[in-house]
């Protein structure tokens, strides 16, 4: 089989960058066309990578030079195009396989998002394993992506949810997680960082937890992926979910990884073309894992995408990477504590979390704040972040910013951005009761 034609330097990219002696932000910002761009006339300072990170160019043109040169629906046909599609998309099954520390290539089923991974799990799962009384355990910082399809699953079934509290951090707590989880607890899913609070959770002792109930454990990984390792093999979770799009790669293409004995047992949940063996008007019978899973055309350029952003992951080097992000934690940490009537929530310190920052300024609306920041070219995500339980949970009715950054964010960003809240806090301040009647 020959092999595809995908060119666009990312091998090239990666090779360049294979030992870095130092990390060289402004060299991993030269990657990023965007990173150049003005907003309302300002330098571009992007700090919502929570929602969704930028794009090298390596992975741009990956999945440009995907449709001009190697264009086929895959896993069909006898043609050589095709013949070439199907391997680059399994390709970049075998670079996420290998990314996120999975068994075999079996365990990796491509989704269009984490939120699309978290539905096949619980529906194929949980309409064959759950019934009433059974508890499904989540933590209040859950993104509604890993709530949401639980909560269906569980009104279907009779199930409840047991909502697991967080400590002062707004991390898991597990003492009482340890007291909430019994029995009946059928299936622990719970957020490895939180995209609100940048909280890194005990994935492991939450995992023997869970194990040791005889319970589905399920992590979302969709903000842990970006930032670091994530070894799944040895975490002893059963399952996770995670999107390219926060990672480098494009968007519409996502991940289930589960042990191959629970795919195994999953009931097919989209069904149609690619995850059929036979059909007749009597009988249809399943394909093999993990294209039983995988219904009708998937995202083959967004894969081959995917593949060129493990790429630039991979070749940066994780050292490099969570070093430069825990300068950038320690930096905003301080930066932000010099904004008067700041509060931030979630872990103080710059251990044990990722660089995204949530916060409410006091007497100021979140959206006007998030205006005026915009209009100076820092964006920023304003509102309830997905999370309606945490925000409850916080006091934080009115939403909070969150400033999130990724690797290619710089100190001089991070010090923009206080300086942008100063700002916010002088032009925008209701003042007090008593300051008004003075
Ligand atoms: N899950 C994304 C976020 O937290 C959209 O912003």
């Amino acid at each position: 089989m020959p092999e595809p034609t995908i060119p666009g330097g990312l091998e090239a990219a990666a090779s360049a960058k294979e030992s870095p002696a130092a990390y060289d932000v402004e060299r991993v910002r030269a990657d990023f066309p965007i990173l150049s761009r003005q907003v309302h006339g300002r330098p571009l300072i992007y700090l919502d990578n929570g929602a969704t990170s930028q794009k090298p160019r390596s992975v741009i043109e990956a999945e440009a030079s995907f449709y001009a040169n190697s264009n086929a629906n895959i896993h069909r046909g006898a043609h050589g195009l095709g013949s070439e599609a199907t391997a680059a998309f399994e390709r970049a099954r075998g670079a996420v396989e290998r990314f996120i520390g999975a068994h075999n290539g079996n365990e990796v089923a491509f989704t269009r998002n984490t939120t699309e991974a978290v539905n096949l799990l619980a529906e194929s799962w949980g309409r064959a394993h759950l019934g009433p009384g059974d508890e499904i355990a989540l933590s209040v910082s859950e993104h509604h992506a890993n709530l949401v399809p639980w909560f269906q699953i569980a009104k279907e079934r009779g199930a409840r949810l047991v909502p697991l509290p967080l400590d002062q951090d707004g991390r898991i707590d597990l003492e009482a997680a340890r007291r909430l989880v019994g029995p009946r607890c059928r299936v622990l899913a719970f957020t490895w960082v939180s995209n609100v609070l940048g909280a890194v959770n005990p994935v492991e002792e939450l995992a023997a937890l869970g194990r040791s109930v005889g319970a589905l454990v399920f992590v979302d990984a969709a903000q842990a992926a970006p930032h670091f390792a994530l070894r799944l093999k040895e975490r002893g979770v059963d399952a996770a979910a995670l999107s390219a799009h926060k990672m480098l790669g494009p968007t519409g293409v996502g991940v289930l990884w589960g042990r191959e004995s629970l795919l195994e047992g999953l009931r097919p949940w989209q069904t149609g073309g690619s995850m059929i063996e036979t059909v007749d008007f009597e009988t249809v019978t399943w394909n093999r894992l993990p294209w039983r899973l995988e219904a009708g055309t998937p995202n083959i350029a967004g894969a081959v995408g995917f593949h060129a952003a493990l790429d630039y992951l991979r070749a940066l080097g994780w050292p490099a990477v969570e070093a430069h992000e825990r300068a950038l934690c320690a930096r905003a940490l301080a930066a932000l504590r010099g904004v008067e009537g700041l509060r931030l929530r979630g872990p103080a310190a710059p251990e044990g979390r990722v660089a995204v920052f949530s916060f409410s300024l006091e007497g100021v609306d979140p959206f006007d704040a998030g205006a005026l920041l915009d209009a100076q070219g820092i964006e920023v995500r304003v509102g309830n972040h997905c999370a309606q339980p945490l925000m409850a949970h916080l006091g934080a009715g009115d939403g909070l910013i969150r400033a999130s950054a990724y690797l290619y964010n710089t100190a001089s960003e991070i010090d923009a951005l206080a300086e942008g809240l100063r700002r916010a806090v002088s032009k925008l301040r209701r003042p007090t009761p008593a300051a008004a009647k003075a």
